[in-house]
């Protein structure tokens, strides 16, 4: 590994392999972003200057600049909101990853230093950035803004991609200009904030966003809490990108001698388009951030959709017959199984009373574990354990561990009786982890855990902190401790992070998770495209796709059992519905599909993501493929997006394969009685990116049983 890192009279270079950070850290001036972008030489950066290229403000404070936008401001103990930072150090360090830059600087009249630190990913060209900011005075100071970092971007024809949606319509994607103001996104739900808008987004600088091409900067904040991204474009030549914790409401006071490290902000600059970006996060993503990034998922049949809350010992047993018999790896109970004085029968009780209802599973998990193991898969189980309901024993026992204003009453959420628990008390916190630890050592046997969270804080109150405006920030303080003690006892467990479908999609949950479930809403057309917006920052392995039943139960869609396999198998493959109300064709189809899905698992789980033809674009299909890093075998996915009779579609072109290699075809997941006339052909990886291959545009199944829903799912191997 070459590290670019040179210090040319205060000019910090932070180097990855295509990228470099300009900053000019003077001492005794205020630290400035002189460059961000591709590789640039030591003898250009010396002429950055007569380029063009002007210092803007690493982190800029409030109080001594005027009107333009800051990453931080404070009001100091004796009430001025005045903070001035002036370079006091620069410290360069190694680590096996790449290396980190840290600007201290310090207030000349205030006891305020600020260390904004830079990791640089080496191979991964991602540069994370946060700020530590401490009160080294003997008087408390508040923090009314403490954002993470800000990026300023040049102007030009930049265009945003932001992804934004709701429960059930997850991962949309939003492209505009940037244009003269601000274009905020932020989230305030407090527990799960990446339903409504995500917490990353891309800047393309070479105009109207393209996917395999063109300039393009990413960033994610890692950080599962109420969230700002901030793109503002004002009268200078430079947009100004921050991005952090959502302030508002949220002042925090920094006491004596106290740090505020604020979350990371990780960045990423591609010159091969949004999917370039996309596959740097997705390979940072599964090494340094995701739990078991390199480690294959199984195949698995969650029970939610198939039976509701009605769970009974036979019928978990038919279910893991069931997945059993068609190749799946593991059943997950979901929601329903627990409750002795209050059964979970429906959503308005029983959560926090983790104890198994015997009238519905008389012999408890340790049975299920055992049958699980009499089908030759393993077993998982779905818990809520930051919540609780009104109706429960444990709200009985603990009425202060709810999240409540002080002389308020409850505000409640789903079910009509939800209640968020206040994991800022070191109580909940030992409860919560007490969950998944009695779970454990009763059954240890356990494989895999599905936590889900479903509601937002609404009574913005704890009965445990002192000050109220800390709740925010300590929920995810407790959150974190938790789950780290979960993972420091249970390291080999498979978690998946389900908040009400994708509200947990973010770098800054997935550390202690291996997945979420990317969306409650299982319609395979709908899926394209929230999985679309879902994978510019998160690999496949991580984006739990399941089958599911037609028509489907949010959208009432009927879509084909091929559309909705070839569907499911482009992210974590599973399965969501009632095996037994499945046709014998539909079985024998998906055993064929989880069968092929186990022979390209490690190109989904861990290739290259290359993204072709957009379904947000309207060209009536959409296209995308995995390649293996070795680029000696791809899975290229094709899915027709509606059905008008004298459809004329672009011929289906490749990406990412190895221009002078032959590859051959093969179709998998098929169902057309016959192959297509490209099957077992071979092809340059030239020929195919150039000038592809035109794909039937219907399925004519041996059955005769046609619809209008028709999709291929193509395996290039090179020769
Ligand atoms: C919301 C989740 O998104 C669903 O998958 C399911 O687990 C339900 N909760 C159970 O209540």
């Amino acid at each position: 590994m070459k590290l670019l890192l040179t210090i040319l009279a205060g000019i910090t270079i932070l180097g990855t392999k295509s990228t470099t950070l300009v900053i000019d850290a003077r001492q005794g001036n205020e630290a400035q972003i002189v460059y961000y972008g591709s590789t640039v030489c030591p003898d250009d950066i010396n002429g950055l200057a007569a380029a063009g290229y002007r210092g803007n403000s690493l982190y800029p404070a409030f109080g001594l600049k005027g009107a333009d936008e800051t990453a931080i401001s404070v009001v100091q103990p004796d009430g001025s909101l005045t903070l001035d930072l002036k370079v006091s150090e620069v410290i360069t360090e190694k680590w096996e990853g790449g290396q980190t830059v840290t600007v201290i600087s310090k207030d000349p009249v205030y006891p305020i230093s600020v260390k904004n630190v830079f990791k640089s990913y080496y191979e991964q060209d991602i540069i994370e950035t946060w700020a530590e900011i401490g009160n080294e005075g003997r008087k408390p100071v508040t923090l009314t803004k403490y954002f993470s970092g800000h990026m300023p971007v040049h102007t030009g024809n930049v265009w945003l991609s932001s992804i934004y949606g709701t429960w059930a319509n997850e991962g949309r994607v939003c492209q505009e200009p940037l244009t003269r103001g601000i274009k905020l996104i932020k989230n305030l739900d407090g527990v799960r904030n990446s339903h409504t808008a995500h917490a990353e987004a891309m800047i393309s600088l070479d105009g109207k966003p393209q996917e395999n091409s063109g300039r393009v900067i990413g960033l994610a904040l890692e950080w599962g809490g109420n969230y700002e991204l901030r793109f503002q474009t004002d009268d200078s030549d430079y947009h100004h990108v921050l991005a952090g914790i959502c302030p508002e409401n949220a002042p925090y006071t920094l006491a004596k001698g106290e740090i505020f490290t604020t979350p990371a902000l990780a960045y990423s600059f591609s010159q091969e388009g949004l999917s370039g970006i996309s596959r740097n996060f997705h390979k940072w993503g599964r090494k340094y951030r995701l739990a078991h990034g390199d480690r294959e998922r199984k195949v698995l049949l969650n029970s939610w959709e198939g039976v509701y809350f009605n769970i009974n010992e036979a019928g978990m047993d038919q279910m893991m017959g069931d997945i059993a018999s068609m190749g799946g790896e593991l059943f997950v109970m979901d929601d329903g199984w627990f409750g002795e004085k209050y059964p979970r029968k429906d959503d308005t009780t029983s959560l926090g009373d983790w104890k198994v209802d015997r009238e519905k599973l008389p012999g408890g998990i340790a049975s299920l574990v055992q049958m699980a193991d009499r089908h030759g898969i393993r077993f998982g189980i779905w818990i809520e354990p930051e919540m609780t309901n009104s109706v429960s024993e444990l709200y009985e026992a603990h009425p202060d561990w709810v999240l409540k204003a002080p002389g308020r009453d409850n505000v409640y959420g789903r079910g009509g009786t939800q209640l968020v628990l206040d994991m800022s008390n070191p109580a909940v916190q030992d409860f919560v982890f007490g969950v998944v630890d009695n779970l454990m050592t009763e059954n240890p046997s356990i494989d895999y855990i599905k936590w889900d969270s479903n509601m937002n804080i609404r009574a913005y109150g704890s009965q445990y902190l002192k000050n109220q405006a800390h709740l925010e920030i300590e929920y995810w303080r407790g959150f974190a401790k938790t789950c780290d003690r979960i993972r420091a006892k249970y390291p080999d467990l498979t978690i998946q992070a389900c908040a009400s479908g994708g509200g947990r999609a973010n770098w800054g949950v997935l550390p202690w998770f291996d997945e979420f479930w990317t969306s409650d809403n299982t319609d395979a057309l709908q899926r394209i495209h929230m999985q679309w917006g879902t994978s510019y920052f998160f690999p496949a392995i991580a984006m739990a796709a399941h089958i599911s039943a037609a028509p489907n139960h949010t959208v009432h869609r009927i879509t084909s059992i091929k559309y909705r396999c070839d569907v499911a198998s482009s992210g974590r493959l599973g399965m969501e519905i009632q095996p037994k109300n499945m046709t014998e064709f539909e079985k024998d189809f998906c055993r064929r599909v989880i069968n092929d899905y186990k022979s390209i698992r490690p190109l989904v789980q861990f290739g290259d993501i290359y993204r072709i033809v957009s379904p947000f674009d309207g060209q009536g299909f959409a296209s995308m493929m995995y390649v293996a890093p070795e680029k000696d075998k791809a899975v290229y996915y094709w899915w027709k997006l509606a059905n008008f009779h004298d459809e004329h579609f672009a011929r289906a072109v490749f990406a990412g394969l190895s221009p002078n290699r032959q590859y051959t075809i093969h179709e998998l997941n098929r169902i057309d009685a016959m192959p297509l006339q490209c099957e077992g052909k071979t092809f340059s990886g030239r020929f195919l990116m150039e000038n592809g291959l035109d794909l039937p545009k219907s399925n004519y199944p041996a059955n005769r049983e046609q619809s209008d829903w028709s999709s291929r799912v193509l395996l290039l191997t090179a020769l």
